[in-house]
């Protein structure tokens, strides 16, 4: 039996996180067979893990904006090919803590970089056909979300990661951009995620309960 792909998207503090582990939660005590990983880098998957030392590392200031992209697309080839599609085929529910959307949300809407078709013609091939099955877009203003960022939760080496030294700006163009995307792409499903972490993690269930 073919497992499936759910991904998490979302800007900083959407709490992602939180959801993702009550997602898992649930599907196991249901019976299913949950692997969770995340973008860049992956679980099992230390090829990616390197490169998302490179993308983080904040002393990477000169860091292009092509080459940037370039290195997550590496990163998301790496990881569909050598964990998520092995999982999903064995039957397993993956759900990745951010995929292809945050590189048309990020790199795209938020740098500006290349035309969104040309984007999506170069991640096609990084993807080779992986798209997944449920996106699960948490939405919220990046006043807020940056808010709950700042205050710590669930958070490490913050004001050291050279996403969230970006402005104010640039978070309400990635927030806007993954907006349009969940009304274009397909199998996208906006949240609330400005609602406490139980009620919002119904909604999700509702939305998964229907997929499966
Ligand atoms: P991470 O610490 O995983 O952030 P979060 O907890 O917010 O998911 O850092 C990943 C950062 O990389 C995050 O700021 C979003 C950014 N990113 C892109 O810009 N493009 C991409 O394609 C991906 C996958 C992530």
């Amino acid at each position: 039996m073919l497992g499936k792909f759910i991904v998490f998207e979302g800007g900083e503090g959407s709490g992602k996180t939180t959801q993702i582990k009550l997602l898992q939660q649930k599907l196991e005590t249901a019976g299913f067979s949950v692997l969770t990983t995340r973008e860049p880098g992956g679980t099992n998957c230390p090829i990616a893990e390197k490169i998302r030392q490179l993308l983080k590392d904040p002393t990477n200031k000169e860091m292009k904006p092509a080459a940037e992209f370039f290195l997550f697309l590496a990163s998301r080839n790496q990881h569909v090919e050598q964990i998520v599609k092995p999982a999903v085929s064995a039957g397993q529910i993956v759900i990745s803590d951010r995929y292809f959307g945050s590189s048309f949300a990020y790199q795209h809407f938020g740098r500006g970089l290349f035309d969104l078709q040309t984007m999506k013609n170069i991640n096609a091939l990084a993807i080779n056909g992986a798209v997944p099955d449920l996106t699960i877009l948490l939405d919220i203003e990046p006043t807020s979300g940056l808010t709950r960022v700042e205050s710590g939760a669930n958070r490490n080496n913050l004001k050291d990661d050279r996403f969230d030294a970006e402005q104010l700006e640039f978070h309400e163009k990635v927030r806007n951009g993954y907006l349009t995307l969940a009304k274009t792409e397909p199998n996208w499903q906006v949240f609330d995620a400005n609602q406490p972490p139980e009620k919002l993690h119904e909604q999700i269930w509702a939305q998964v309960q229907k997929m499966l």
